[in-house]
């Protein structure tokens, strides 16, 4: 299944619309329905009002009827991990369990695998 969030993330990642920052990220979500879920970052000249990679495949997730991760996979240009932003890793937070799975990649792979946990450990829920 990996194999395939990597593929999905990877086309998607080209579709980025990234003219500021020249960065494409890309993000697919496997949830619970075992559907899958993808975006990339859609960049704004009103800089903030941009969006990550991740935070538009989690809207596609809802919006397509799912309420949690079981895996996601987010992939960029990068020597460096392209790991979730801060502000990222609280919206995945709000649909993950601790079995939630992270894999974060470049062009070449995968290059980690963690549990959501190890991201953001006592993270933030409204709701019990
Ligand atoms: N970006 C994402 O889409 N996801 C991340 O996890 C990190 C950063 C985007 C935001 C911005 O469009 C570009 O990458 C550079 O920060």
């Amino acid at each position: 299944m990996k194999e395939t969030l990597f593929a999905k993330a990877k086309e998607v990642r080209l579709n980025a619309y990234a003219p500021y920052s020249n960065f494409k990220v890309g993000a697919a979500i496997l949830s619970e329905n075992n559907k899958i879920y993808t975006c990339c970052n859609v960049e704004n000249g009103a800089y903030p009002s941009g969006t990550c990679a991740e935070q538009g495949a989690i809207s596609t997730m809802i919006a397509g009827g799912c309420k949690k991760i079981k895996e996601i996979l987010i992939i960029g240009d990068s020597k460096n991990l392209v790991s979730p932003c801060g502000a990222c890793r609280q919206r995945i937070s709000e649909f993950s369990t601790k079995d939630t799975i992270v894999h974060i990649a470049n062009l070449d792979g995968i290059q980690t695998t963690s549990n959501f946990d190890e991201l953001l450990p006592i993270n933030f829920m409204l709701r019990t």
